[in-house]
């Protein structure tokens, strides 16, 4: 019997950016604790699914609904991607919110059902303030304007991501229907999104930078995939609201003793 599969009854996963990294490691990892789960992605997934569009969210919901027959007892929003411009606001941010708020209704049915979604390191970096606000109150079309013009548009989408999860999950909706709702925030992972960043030598010496790793680091994803799937198991009934660094002390190195 494969690691911890005696302990974990078996459940239905949803897992975005099911083809690469993270999102890869963890599907795999929770397909050899014996688990089902539903990949999607933009290519090499039983749901094919453009996060970025609204037709596209359209699309994850109606073919996990298919493909799960109308249960889903976790869903991890795992997609992003760090490109500049829009596209990162709509993924990154829209598409996250979509798949959780979307796939809702399918956990209701579920005796414990679990929602985790990938931050970042970056949510504690510097960022856009009218973006932020515009991702958190504003209308999606006027978030992706801001978002073509503004700086630190990656961090901005983890930051409001993160602070999203941390006012909805003790509402009605989510702590009022029993499922917790939390973030991991990695520090650098060994991914393509990563290799596609360090490609650049300047890119890779301010990410560098950005992200002091005392602990060691960049890291392999299925060390982030042991803690997703922690998050999104049954084990996790008491845990809501929070951002869990996963990232080799970047956050203390970065913000001391500042949030306490
Ligand atoms: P990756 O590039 O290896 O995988 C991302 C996956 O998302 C890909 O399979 C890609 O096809 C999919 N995706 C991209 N755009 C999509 C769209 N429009 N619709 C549906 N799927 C789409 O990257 P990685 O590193 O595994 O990233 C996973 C998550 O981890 C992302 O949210 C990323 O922001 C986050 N993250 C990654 C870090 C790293 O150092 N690699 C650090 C902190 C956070």
């Amino acid at each position: 019997m494969m690691n911890n599969a005696s302990t974990d009854t078996p459940r239905t996963y949803v897992v975005t950016g099911s083809a690469s990294g993270i999102g890869q490691a963890t599907a795999q990892l929770l397909k050899e604790r014996g688990h089902r789960v539903i990949g999607a992605d933009l290519h090499d997934a039983e749901v094919i699914a453009d996060l970025s569009t609204a037709d596209g969210r359209a699309s994850l919901i109606e073919g996990v609904t298919e493909a799960s027959g109308g249960r889903v007892d976790a869903v991890l929003a795992v997609a992003g991607v760090d490109i500049a411009g829009p596209a990162t606001a709509a993924i990154n941010y829209y598409g996250a919110i979509s798949t959780m708020t979307g796939l809702r209704p399918l956990l209701l049915n579920s005796p414990a059902p679990r929602v985790v979604a990938v931050s970042s390191i970056t949510s504690v970096h510097p960022y856009d303030e009218e973006l932020l606000d515009l991702l958190l109150d504003g209308e999606e079309a006027a978030a992706l304007r801001r978002a073509a013009v503004a700086g630190p548009v990656y961090a901005t989408t983890k930051r409001a991501l993160s602070r999203w999860i941390r006012r909805h999950a003790i509402t009605p909706d989510w702590a009022g229907a029993g499922i917790p709702l939390n973030a991991v925030a990695p520090g650098l992972v060994r991914t393509e999104l990563l290799k596609r960043l360090f490609d650049d030598p300047g890119t890779r010496q301010r990410i560098e930078a950005g992200s002091p790793m005392p602990l060691g680091g960049p890291y392999e994803p299925v060390a982030a995939a042991e803690l997703l799937a922690w998050l999104a198991g049954e084990q996790n009934g008491h845990m809501t609201g929070q951002t869990i660094f996963l990232d080799g002390g970047a956050d203390v190195a970065l913000r001391g003793d500042s949030t306490w």
